[in-house]
């Protein structure tokens, strides 16, 4: 089988679900179920008998080593991590210890598994760390695109963490052999994302009527991937990805976060119409900038096309329409997760 951490959050959970729709292997799904993990996400796969959970923190060693003893994974794919960059802003401490501290216990538990293994298990076994086009910095309007050599310049907490964490990775395969894979995606989108980000927050405060927040001058700019994407890159680099290499993930799809939120509003505006008739923009509201708001972010996804064969299937327009029309379909999910805790972060933050 093969162990995914993480598996209940927005990227995890979209991966665990298309892996049991197309293939036989069973999943363990560790995670701890913070504010961000949904164990509703997996609700049509809990029975299954490929799918396994446990609520367990990656920095707990003793009990990641336990699972590992019982189920033997053949690969394990590292998805868990703190993944707000505003909330790393307010409270930078969960993202040292989860993805840092968290990602230096999962390879100190995979490297200890992977010296007990021979033969044909050795060859095939892989840790995968899933990280982001952040840990490369903020690109200027003309400069080149981030590819896998590009220096890392991180400068936010989240990403600064998640800098370390690949460099831990790095380190792992170098000195001590740990057949280590290492992807790098820019933003994703579509079912399942938290409504904290840009994108499920737009749709769920412009159908409950609430302004819609756009930071600074609303220039700044992201590489958008839908996550369906993104999870079909990951089984690819896994399955044909050389051991200590590095793949970058991105969508080709650059857009300024204003462009965002005014296609959701056409989209929404067609889908479903205010009751008034006025169009969603009109909610739009210009807010205060996030300190050092990187204006931009790239990628160049040249190399896992050319060797891996992989390219996204989805448009920004086609991944955009359908995850409009997911949020409308699922409204019980997100009333699901947007309980007293989120109520409080969306408060707290926007005051
Ligand atoms: P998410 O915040 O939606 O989910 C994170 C999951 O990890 C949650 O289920 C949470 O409960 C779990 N988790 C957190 N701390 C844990 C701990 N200590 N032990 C066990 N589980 C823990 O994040 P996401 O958006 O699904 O991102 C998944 C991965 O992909 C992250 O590593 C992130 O850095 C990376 N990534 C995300 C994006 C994006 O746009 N969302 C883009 C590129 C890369
Ligand atoms: P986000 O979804 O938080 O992802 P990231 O910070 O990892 O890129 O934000 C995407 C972009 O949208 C980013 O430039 C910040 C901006 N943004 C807003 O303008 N308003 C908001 O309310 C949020 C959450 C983000």
């Amino acid at each position: 089988m093969i162990l995914v951490t993480g598996g209940a959050g927005f990227i995890g959970s979209n991966f665990i679900l298309n892996w049991l729709a197309h293939r036989d292997e069973p999943v363990l799904n560790v995670d701890k179920l913070t504010y961000a993990g949904n164990a509703a996400t997996l609700r049509g796969v809990e029975h299954d008998s490929r799918y396994v959970f446990a609520q367990v923190d990656i920095c707990d060693r003793e009990a990641i080593d336990g699972l590992i003893q019982k189920h033997q994974p053949r690969a394990i794919l590292h998805f868990a991590a703190e993944s707000h960059v505003d909330r790393s802003i307010r409270g930078p401490g969960e993202f040292v210890q989860t993805n840092v501290v968290g990602t230096f216990t999962m390879l100190e538990a995979a490297t200890a598994w992977y010296r007990t293994l021979s033969g044909g298990q050795r060859e095939a076994f892989r840790f995968l760390h899933v990280s982001t086009d952040e840990v490369y910095g903020s690109l200027e309007p003309n400069d080149p695109a981030f590819n896998e050599r590009t220096p890392y310049a991180p400068s936010s907490p989240y990403s600064a963490s998640k800098a370390a964490s690949d460099h831990l990775v790095r380190a792992w395969h170098h000195t001590y052999g740990l057949p280590t894979l290492t992807t790098n995606c820019s933003n994703n989108y579509g079912p399942y994302q938290f409504p904290e980000k840009l994108i499920p927050l737009t749709i769920t405060n412009a159908l409950g009527g609430k302004a819609l927040p756009v930071y600074g001058d609303g220039r700044n700019v992201r590489d958008w991937l839908y996550v369906e994407d993104h999870c079909e890159a990951i089984d690819v680099v896994l399955d044909r990805g050389v051991p200590g290499e590095t793949y970058n993930i991105g969508g080709c799809n650059e857009l300024a976060n204003i462009d965002v939120v005014k296609t959701i509003c056409r989209f929404l505006d067609e889908l479903k119409p205010t009751s008034s008739g006025v169009p969603y923009a009109q909610q739009i509201q210009f807010v205060t900038d996030r300190p050092g708001h990187d204006r931009r972010y790239a990628i160049d996804a040249r190399r896992i096309e050319s060797e891996l064969g992989w390219r996204p299937a989805q448009t920004f327009e086609t991944g955009l329409h359908k995850t409009v029309q997911w949020y409308l379909d699922n409204t019980e999910w997100v009333e699901g997760v947007t309980s007293g805790e989120y109520r409080c972060w969306i408060e707290t933050h926007y005051v």
